[in-house]
Order: structure tokens, then sequence, then C-alpha cells
């Protein structure tokens, strides 16, 4: 069997994996494309980079690809370098795991304001995504961060802190100079909800609440549960060790620290205020819980200046050509992994799994279950398989070679990894991103090499 897997982050390599690996009755060979000359998603270009026990999981996802029993395509975009009607006549199946990239809407006043962010946008600046600006806005003394995920807290972090501790890491030049010219003095993260519905993990938000040369601040009028907030801390550890967190800050005295961090709960953005086309203030609504761990506003309003505000409110996956697609959720029209018609039927040999296939929600590994529910339909469908024309290996370079494609296969990819290996190593690092695509190129096909 010959297998397309279109989206090289973890969804993929793990389905990979997971199908070269599984009890089956047929030889199988694998080609992953992804539209980024980088494997690995998310895992480069989301996870921050000062979470290097993540980035690690790069290692074993370096792992399965260095094997040779995967073909790795870099810089294949699927619906322009490559169709369903291609995939077609090459492959017996496709794999859709293309992942999310953009922020969920915030749909208030204020949001085309200059100096109003998208969360997203940001991760994609600060982890040098290649299609992304090189450059952000960072004059804001008073910044605001809506949301109370990870990702605001991983958003607040980086603003909040010190850029020096972030040299170690993998960032590239221009975001270590960017950041180092950040006016930020006082970060501020509204929930709109309580210190019992963070969406949070526990290691995450400690982390938040002792960054080095920041005081975190909490308020005493969010401190406040129902019998919902009660049933969740009593069921759910986690809940149980971040209400702990939090409650431990409260009356804390400020040490007097240059930067702020602070939180606030009971806080449901209401518009972003705005003076000459660019931010001034963020104002918000109080909220109160209902009873059931929700919460209904108060009516109470409230302003906060602040220069800049970023939305963490949640990713949203893209649509891809000639593939049915939910747009209320932003993913692939799907059952256990097997897209969907209109009708609601399976459509032979296409598949999805990762975020696109469940949502832009929860961590690297929950990727490796939706992997196995995904394969378990593949290996049960091998009846509808398509009935590829040209399924040698070759046929695929060909036509992207014909098309002027640039493809980086995993020979290349590891002539990149070197170069950014060597570029870390001369200043004392593990490694220095690159971000230009050219620089990509160049690296990919240098000579002597
Ligand atoms: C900012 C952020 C930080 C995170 N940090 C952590 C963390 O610390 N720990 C943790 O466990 N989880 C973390 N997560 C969650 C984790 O990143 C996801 O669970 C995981 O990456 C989802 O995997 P995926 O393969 O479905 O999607 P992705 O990782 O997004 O991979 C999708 C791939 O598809 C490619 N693609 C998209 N469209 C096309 C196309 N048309 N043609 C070809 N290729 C295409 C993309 O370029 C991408 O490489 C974080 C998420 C975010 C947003
Ligand atoms: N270090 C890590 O492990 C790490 C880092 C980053 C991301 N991730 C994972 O990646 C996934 C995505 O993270 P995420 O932070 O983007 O999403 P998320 O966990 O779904 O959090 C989204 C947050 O936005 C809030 N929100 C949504 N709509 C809103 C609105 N209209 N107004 C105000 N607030 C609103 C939500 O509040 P409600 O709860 O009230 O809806 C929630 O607090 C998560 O599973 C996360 O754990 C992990």
């Amino acid at each position: 069997m010959r297998l397309a897997i279109v989206g090289a982050g973890p969804a993929g390599i793990y389905a990979a994996d997971l199908l070269i690996k599984a009890e089956r009755d047929f030889d199988i060979s694998i080609d992953l494309f992804d539209l980024l000359p980088a494997p690995y998603g998310l895992v480069r270009y989301g996870v921050a980079p000062d979470h290097p026990r993540i980035k690690g999981i790069i290692r074993a996802l370096y792992e399965v690809l260095d094997r040779g029993d995967i073909r790795f395509f870099g810089n294949v975009k699927y619906g322009s370098d490559v169709t369903l009607e291609e995939l077609k006549k090459h492959y017996h199946a496709v794999i859709f795991a293309t992942g999310a990239i953009k922020d969920a809407e915030l749909d208030i006043p204020g949001v085309g304001l200059e100096g109003s962010f998208g969360a997203a946008d940001f991760v994609n600046w600060y982890d040098a995504h290649p299609d992304f600006p090189r450059t952000w806005d960072l004059s804001a003394k008073e910044i605001a961060v809506i949301g109370n995920g990870n990702v605001a807290l991983d958003v607040a972090r980086i603003l909040a802190k010190q850029p020096l501790d972030l040299l170690a890491t993998d960032i590239p030049d221009n975001v270590y100079q960017g950041l180092l010219k950040s006016n930020a003095t006082d970060v501020h993260v509204f929930g709109r909800r309580g210190p019992a519905q963070v969406k949070f993990t526990p290691l995450e938000l400690r982390e938040a609440c002792h960054i080095n040369g920041v005081d975190t601040i909490v308020y005493e009028e969010d401190f406040k549960y129902d019998a919902g907030s009660q049933l969740a801390i009593d069921s759910n550890n986690q809940t149980r060790v971040m209400v702990n967190t939090l409650e431990s800050l409260r009356g804390i005295e400020p040490t007097g620290a240059n930067k702020r961090l602070h939180l606030h709960f009971f806080s449901a953005p209401d518009e972003i205020l705005g003076e000459g086309g660019k931010v001034s203030a963020i104002k918000i609504e109080r909220t109160e819980l209902d009873g059931n761990g929700g919460v209904v506003g108060t009516g109470e309003f409230r302003e906060y200046p602040v220069q800049a505000v970023y939305r963490a409110v949640g990713y949203f996956g893209s649509e891809l050509p000639e593939i049915p697609f939910d747009a209320k959720y932003g993913v692939i029209t799907n059952q256990a992994g097997r897209v969907l018609d209109e009708a609601g039927n399976a459509i032979p040999g296409v598949y999805a799994t990762g975020w696109i296939k469940r949502g832009p929600v929860g961590l690297i590994g929950h990727t490796k279950a939706d992997a196995m529910e995904t394969i378990a339909c593949i290996l049960a469908d091998q009846n509808s398989w398509w009935k590829p024309t040209e399924p040698e290996e070759q046929s695929v370079d060909q036509m992207l070679s014909d098309r002027g494609v640039k493809f980086i296969g995993w020979p290349e990819w590891l002539k990149i990894d070197a170069t950014e290996k060597a570029l870390g190593e001369a200043q004392s690092r593990e490694r220095v991103k690159l971000v230009e695509r050219q620089d990509f190129l160049d690296a990919a096909f240098q000579k002597n090499s």
C-alpha cells in the first residue's frame, strides 16, 4: 500500500509510525508532506522556546523519520503543489493531519485596532515561523492577555520574562533583539471564569507564577467558588493543584520587581478601546458564578489602560481544498477519522487525524490516541482504498520536480538540522533556528556537505 500523509506535525508522524508498526497483511510505503521546510508542526512552531523538555519530543519524532521507512517531503503544500486528484493517482489513501495555525476569532469591538494581536501570530513570530513577519511591536508598557489556557500563559510568560533568560533557547537573533526592546512592565491576564475553571495545566501555572524578576499578583475579589467549582476541585486533581497554587499567592506582598504579572478572574472582555487607531485600554465586564461553574455578566464594567491586547482564546483549523470542512468547529468533517461527505457517508480513501480531526485542544501525546483510531479505520477499509495508476515512489518525486517544487527530503532536512546546530554551537547554544525559506533552501541544497 502507498499512503500519503499531509502534515508532518506529531499527529502525522505518529500515524505513519503506528501504521508501519501495525499488524497487517500488506507492504506499506508512506510519504509525509508538509508545507513547511521543517517537520514537527507545532512542536517546532508552537511549543514555547523556553520549554526544552517538551521541545525534546522532537528527538523521538526525529528517530521515527530517521529510520528510513517514511519519506519526508517538506516545502510541499497540499492544495497548490499537490492536489487530491494527484494524490489519487499515486496513493491508495491519504490522511490529513494539517493541525491548526490561526487564532479563533474574538468578536468584540476594537479587535481591529493597532496593538490588538492574535496570540497565534505572536507565537509564530517568537517561534520563527517562516511565513510570518520578522518584527514585532513590543512598545506597550501595559498589556492585556485574554484567555485562561496554556497559550495565554505562554504568551504572558514570554512577554514578562527577561530576554536574557531566553538566550539559552533556540530563538533566532531577530526574536532576541525584538524582546530586548520590549517596554513591558505589566502583563494582565484576564479569565472570564474563576480559579477553579482555568484551562491551564499545573506545571505551566506554577512556572508562570514564579518567573525570575517578575511579581505575580492576584486579587482578593477573584477567589470565589460555587458548588460547581467545589465539585471540580474535589473530583479533579489538576484543578485542585491549580487552585492551591493560586490560593498560595493570596496576600503576598509584591517584592518591588520592575515587572508584574497580574492574574484577573471573572473578567470577560467587552471591548478594546482605542485612541488614534491604537489600543489604549481594555474594557471588561465582571462576571459571577452561576452555581454550576459557569458565569453570567454582572453589568459592572471596568477599564484597564493597556497599549496592547493579545487574544489567546483558542486556535482554529483551516479549510483544505476539496475536503469537507465543519466551519463551526474548524475541523475536517469526520467520524473516528473517516472523512465524511455532505450526506454523512465516508469518502473512500480520505482520513483525518490530530487537531484538524478533533479540534485544537489537547497535548502532543493525545495525537497518538487520535492516530490509533484513524489507523484502525484505514486497516479496516482495504476494500475501498483508491487504485493508483502510478504507484511507484519515484513518480511522486518526478511530478514535484516537473512542477518546479523545491521539495526538502529527509537528507536535505538533515543538512538544515546540522546548519542550525552549527549556528548554535558558534554561540554556545544547542541550536539557532533558521527563519527565511530561502535560508532553508540554501542549507538544504548547499554543495559539498
Ligand atoms: C502555542 C502552542 C503551544 C503548545 N505547547 C504545547 C506543549 O508545551 N506541550 C504539549 O504537549 N502540547 C502543546 N501544544 C499542543 C500541541 O502542539 C498539539 O497537540 C499538536 O501539535 C497537534 O498536532 P497536529 O499534528 O495535529 O498539528 P500540528 O502540530 O499543527 O501539525 C500540522 C502540520 O500540518 C502542516 N500543514 C498544514 N496545512 C498544510 C497543507 N495545506 N499542506 C501541507 N502541510 C500542511 C503544518 O505546516 C504543520 O506542520 C501547544 C499548542 C500551541 C498552539
Ligand atoms: N505547555 C503546554 O502544555 C501547552 C502550551 C500551549 C498550549 N497547550 C495546549 O494546546 C491547547 C490549546 O490551548 P489554548 O490556550 O489555545 O486553548 P484552551 O485551552 O481551549 O483555552 C482557551 C481559553 O480562552 C478562553 N476563551 C475562549 N473564548 C473566549 C471569549 N470569547 N472570551 C474570553 N475568553 C475566552 C477560554 O475560556 P473558557 O474556559 O471560559 O471557555 C479558555 O480560558 C490546549 O489543550 C493546551 O493545553 C499546551
